[in-house]
């Protein structure tokens, strides 16, 4: 593999890694704010996240590339609101999703089929996350922040639903 390539993905890790930590974290304090829905969904992200960077691992295990772990930085541990929270995952998507267009360049330069293909797999799923985020910050927008309006958006969360529509499962 092309020595930038490789450091490239591997610099990449550490965006999913800290994705997984702190979408982990965001979890555990909306748990403690009594909403179930939101903690599981963002359980739900953590965990993808940990599978992403897992696949880029593997990607480079498979082509005999050594992978470099990076150190992951400590995540907050509170948020000022749910809106507040969901507005950092969008953020934190949109990043992700400027980074793998970036990998997207270096693997074309390269001309790298191989991680092409897998980049292309990336490319789709950050359309698909973004587009999930979007219509949650939708929803809180219309409903609000707090009280009876966050406790539906809360139960939809529960059902597997964001805005009406069923959440696709992981790697859909
Ligand atoms: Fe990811
Ligand atoms: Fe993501």
């Amino acid at each position: 593999m092309n020595p930038e390539l490789l450091q490239a993905i591997n610099g990449h890790l550490e965006l999913e890694f800290e994705a997984f930590y702190t979408y982990a974290a965001m979890s555990h304090w909306l748990d403690l704010n009594d909403l179930p829905g939101f903690a599981s969904w963002m359980r739900d992200q953590s965990t993808e996240e940990l599978a992403h960077a897992q696949k880029f691992i593997d990607h480079l295990l498979e082509r005999d590339q050594h992978p470099v772990l990076p150190a992951i930085a400590k995540p907050p541990t509170k948020w000022e609101s749910v809106t507040a929270l969901v507005t950092e995952v969008h953020e934190s998507e949109k990043l992700v999703t400027k980074a793998i267009s970036d990998l997207c360049d270096f693997a074309d330069k390269a001309r790298d089929r191989p991680a092409q293909i897998l980049l292309q797999w990336f490319v789709s799923e950050q359309v698909e996350e973004e587009n999930m985020v979007q219509a949650l910050l939708g929803r809180l927008r219309l409903v609000g922040d707090s009280g009876v309006g966050l406790l539906m958006v809360d139960q939809e969360l529960s059902q597997g639903k964001v805005a009406g529509a069923m959440i696709e499962p992981a790697g859909e």
